[in-house]
């Protein structure tokens, strides 16, 4: 099948299997391998990207069903002007460690913020519950994610 879609503010257009995941599109057919896959069932949220704007993991979703729609990968996440204030934090509080969660916390990140600007500790653990992480034990996840919420609220 034709595929249709925007990513990262780039239009493609490419011939897909119909039962391929966009997260193996992404990754094979347009080499954004800044989506990383972990599980394949959903519950790792390495593959977590935006799909017009809301989160969704990409190993739970067919290729052809980006029809049409923005998608957001990493690699498209803090645009041209260096590192986006979430991605400053996860830096200088030291949110990850082997850096295969990050692309998706940064993504659960952007979205909890999008909704809620100043989240306790608690209401942020819940917006990364959807992330496993085996490196940081999470605690400097949730220091990131409230240092971004500050700096987003002053800005
Ligand atoms: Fe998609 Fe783990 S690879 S949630």
């Amino acid at each position: 099948m034709r595929l249709a879609f925007e990513v990262n503010g780039r239009s493609h257009a490419i011939d897909v299997d119909p039962r391929q995941l966009l997260v193996d599109v992404l990754r094979d057919d347009l080499r954004l391998t800044g989506t990383h896959v972990g599980c394949m069932t959903g519950d790792c949220g390495a593959c977590t990207v935006e799909r017009d704007g809301e989160i969704i993991k990409s190993c739970l979703v067919l290729a052809v069903a980006a029809e049409g729609a923005s998608i957001t990968t990493i690699e498209g996440f803090s645009g041209d002007d260096g590192l986006d204030p979430i991605q400053q934090a996860f830096w200088d509080q030291h949110g990850f460690q082997c850096g295969f969660c990050l692309p998706g916390m940064l993504f659960a990140a952007r979205d909890l913020l999008a909704q809620n600007a100043d989240p306790s500790d608690q209401e942020i653990r819940a917006a990364i519950n959807g992330n496993l992480c085996r490196c940081t034990g999470y605690e400097p996840i949730v220091k990131s994610i409230a240092l971004a919420a500050k700096t987003l609220r002053s800005s």
